[in-house]
């Protein structure tokens, strides 16, 4: 399936000179998001994963149904002040800004492995944090998972060794 026709590019959003990939279309078409999050599933099947992690909030979007269609559990990483019970943090910095992301301290068991799913990859910001947090606990990151990956913003030289698992590249 071509997903590429399901992704909306907004110029200057939410800032001058970025090309926002909004993938809402893709969401909002049953045929199209059962067929990415399949995708998704499977590449995690392969990788024997046990915990699904997303950042907040469209790695929820992305996340959840595999978490659901693998029948495991799905950790959110928030950013600050969200989550109500204890957490640890991490700041990070992304590609129009910067913010701190946190994650409940019992998220995550001592061993097991995680995927890591999101929308996008742009600068890496954003998943480099995730892992940091997901690796305090003592999980595994076994893979990360994106529909989309921005090549030109070199994201994948932030988490170098990590597998990266992509439906689309611009
Ligand atoms: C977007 C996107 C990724 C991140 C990618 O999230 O969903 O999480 O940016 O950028 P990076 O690779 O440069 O870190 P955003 O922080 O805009 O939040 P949202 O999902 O709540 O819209
Ligand atoms: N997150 C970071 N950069 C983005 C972009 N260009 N489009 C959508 N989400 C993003």
């Amino acid at each position: 399936m071509d997903l590429k026709k399901y992704i909306a590019d907004v110029p200057d959003f939410p800032e001058k000179g970025i090309i926002f990939r909004d993938i809402s279309p893709l969401m909002a078409d049953g045929d199209a998001y059962r067929y990415a999050t399949n995708q998704i599933t499977q590449y995690a099947k392969d990788k024997g994963v046990e915990m699904i992690v997303g950042p907040e909030a469209r790695g929820f979007i992305v996340g959840c149904p595999v978490a659901y269609e693998l029948g495991i559990g799905f950790a959110p990483v928030r950013k600050k002040g969200k989550l109500p019970r204890e957490t640890i943090e991490v700041s990070y910095g992304l590609e129009y800004g910067s913010d701190i992301l946190q994650v409940h301290k019992d998220a995550i068991k001592p061993g097991q492995k995680v995927l890591v799913c999101d929308d996008l990859l742009a600068t890496g910001g954003t998943i480099a944090a995730t892992i940091e947090l997901i690796e305090k606990l003592g999980g595994v990151v076994v893979g990360t998972a994106f529909f989309i990956e921005l090549t030109d913003l070199n994201g994948r030289d932030k988490i170098k060794g990590y597998d990266i698992f992509n439906l689309m590249e611009y």
